[in-house]
């Protein structure tokens, strides 16, 4: 079988993190390159911390571009409070290793068209870049094989508001032009995330002798030791990366979707408008499914969770 071939786009976060370690540790996966942006941490740091875990595990080869530093309207609010000062929870080692000349957008447009059909994004933060594209290149996301989003709230409480999740919320302009194109995008929102979580001591007691699988335990083990109150963490950005490797995980719908524009507490929330529609979203999480693929590609020992 031919490998998934993966583009990511990310704001390197914790969470963030483990996805592109799940992704590099897949013998099914041929990552193609990851975008950065802001979110988390400023866009300058996403991609130092993209570039620095892409070191730790190995993997300098592969391909870095910069993204946006800025939404489409206002500024990002960054998350130290989650995710650590610097947005990990370890600290890596300064990389070497530098970014492609071109940016996000540009490599976004490269990787889409060069792989007709093939290339899988997966975008794990807000969605500035892909909006660019989207109006700067309209026809390069056609040709991906998959788009899979994390990010909304659709028929559960935000995380930011009451009605936002962050990564919307960070940039609703660009949330509405991605989700109202009429693009076939998977949207794992924070109602199917919150179905895969795992414990403090589960977290605490896991143990991976695979590099990579290592760099993961080390970096949730690291996310709870940041706050000793944290009793559990929830896997977002890993289980959009998990949907994308294997859309079964999740029983889905099809919807059409407004993003809250309005300067209220509407801010970034995602609704519903009708449907069917062309947004998937998935619903029920096969959590023992999620976590067998877990365990399998990070090479976990001591997981309990079935
Ligand atoms: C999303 O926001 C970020 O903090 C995480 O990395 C994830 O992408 C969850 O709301
Ligand atoms: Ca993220």
């Amino acid at each position: 079988m031919d490998p998934v071939r993966l583009i990511i786009d990310t704001d390197p976060g914790v969470d963030d993190a483990i996805a592109i370690l799940m992704a590099l540790a897949s013998p099914d996966v041929q990552v193609m390159g990851l975008t950065t942006v802001g979110g988390n941490v400023s866009a300058a740091r996403a991609t130092r911390n993209a570039l620095a875990i892409l070191q730790a595990a190995g993997r300098s080869d592969i391909p870095v571009a910069k993204g946006a530093s800025q939404p489409l309207r206002d500024r990002y609010s960054y998350s130290p409070q989650f995710h650590g000062p610097e947005g990990l929870s370890l600290s890596l080692p300064e990389p070497e290793s530098v970014t492609v000349a071109e940016g996000a957008v540009q490599f976004l447009y490269d990787q889409l068209t060069r792989e007709l059909g093939e290339a899988v994004l997966v975008a794990l933060g807000p969605l500035t870049n892909v909006a660019r594209l989207l109006w700067e290149r309209p026809i390069a996301l056609e040709q991906a094989k998959n788009i899979v989003v994390m990010g909304g709230a659709v028929n559960c409480p935000g995380n930011v508001t009451p009605a936002a999740e962050f990564n919307i919320h960070s940039d609703p302009v660009a949330a509405e032009i991605v989700l109202s194109s009429g693009l076939p995008i998977t949207l794992v929102d924070l109602a199917a995330c919150r179905q895969v979580w795992i414990a403090r001591e589960q977290a605490m007691a896991l143990d991976s002798k695979h590099p990579q699988g290592r760099l993961a335990v080390d970096m949730l083990q690291g996310w709870f030791r940041l706050e000793p109150s944290r009793e559990r963490f929830e896997f977002y950005d890993p289980l959009a990366l998990a949907i994308a490797l294997e859309p079964a995980i999740a029983t889905v719908v099809k919807v059409d979707l407004d993003v809250g524009l309005d300067e209220n507490e509407l801010w970034g929330a995602t609704a519903e408008s009708g449907g069917p529609g062309e947004i998937t979203l998935p619903m029920t999480v096969d959590r023992a499914r999620f976590f067998s693929l877990l365990e399998r590609l990070l090479e976990l020992e001591g997981l309990e969770i079935k």
